[in-house]
């Protein structure tokens, strides 16, 4: 049965495909919570939501890698249960794993992995009890090839397709949607035309929106990325491995 949300806390809604879940949510209604680190950039935009949509929007300035500041949001949900989780915040260095800063990699896994596991935790007993509710995890197109050059990064984008595939799995049929979406490449800093590469990111925004709502384990918004999963699964791994890592060589000789 299709889900309407009256309520929604979306991560990393200071800027790109979380500011449009906020915008989007906001223009349906919902009331919501704004949850990023850039407190200014979360005023301005509840400010703008209050007056052009009439919903309560309430800020959270937090960082989702820090344990304290974590677990208020946590509270947060437990306290005051919100119809919809949107785990969108998230983030990925470039470059060789062995180049990389260990510790700045070891966030990446706090902020993709553990932010996205531990606000789930907090919200879906109480989903479950009221047998309505939603989570839709931001995972990515990344979580279903090798990621050479982004590999901490490509390794929790899995982890989150397959933690959420599960949780749909376990929840089916009480009342609870769980829905993993996985977008390809999307402009997050300008609202430019969607092309064969890039997606915009209000069209991945609604297209994950409707999928939590529908009740769909997995989203993959736009055509061309909807077409290039069943090649991703059938191609022979080590053709999709070479030409993974030719991509990524490309990418880091024209920096
Ligand atoms: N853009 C793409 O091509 C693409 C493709 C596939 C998947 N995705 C996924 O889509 C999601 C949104 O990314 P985006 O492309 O829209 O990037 P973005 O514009 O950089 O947005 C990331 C959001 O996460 C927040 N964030 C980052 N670190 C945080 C922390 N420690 N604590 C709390 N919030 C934090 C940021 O806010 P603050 O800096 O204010 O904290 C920001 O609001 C991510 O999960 C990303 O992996 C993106």
């Amino acid at each position: 049965m299709r889900q309407a949300y009256r309520t929604a806390l979306v991560t990393g809604a200071s800027s790109g495909i979380g500011e449009s879940f906020a915008r989007l949510l906001a223009a349906r209604g919902a009331d919501l919570v704004i949850v990023a680190r850039r407190a200014a950039l979360l005023d301005g935009l509840a400010r703008e939501l209050v007056e052009r949509y009439r919903v309560a929007v309430e800020v959270v300035a937090a960082d989702l890698t820090d344990p304290a500041q974590r677990g208020e949001v946590e509270e947060r949900l437990r306290a005051e249960p919100v119809e919809l989780l949107v785990n969108n915040a998230g983030y990925g260095a470039f470059g060789a794993f062995a180049d990389l800063d260990l510790d700045d990699q070891l966030r990446e896994i706090e902020l993709n992995v553990t932010a996205l596991m531990r606000l789930t935790h907090a919200a879906l007993p109480g989903m479950l009890v009221r047998r309505r509710g939603g989570v839709l995890n931001v995972a990515s197109m990344a979580g279903f090839a090798p990621s050479p050059g982004s590999a901490t990064y490509g390794a929790t984008k899995a982890y989150v397709a397959a933690f959420s595939e599960s949780l749909h799995a376990e929840v089916a049929g009480r009342g609870v949607h769980v829905t993993a979406l996985c977008p390809g490449f999307t402009r997050t800093e300008d609202d430019g035309a969607a092309n064969l590469l890039w997606l915009r990111r209000a069209d991945v925004a609604r297209a994950g929106l409707d999928a939590v709502s529908a009740g769909r384990a997995l989203c993959v918004p736009g055509a061309q990325y909807k077409a290039a999963l069943p090649a991703l699964k059938i191609m022979p791994r080590t053709v999709l491995r070479a030409a993974a890592n030719r991509m990524w060589q490309q990418a880091a000789d024209s920096q």
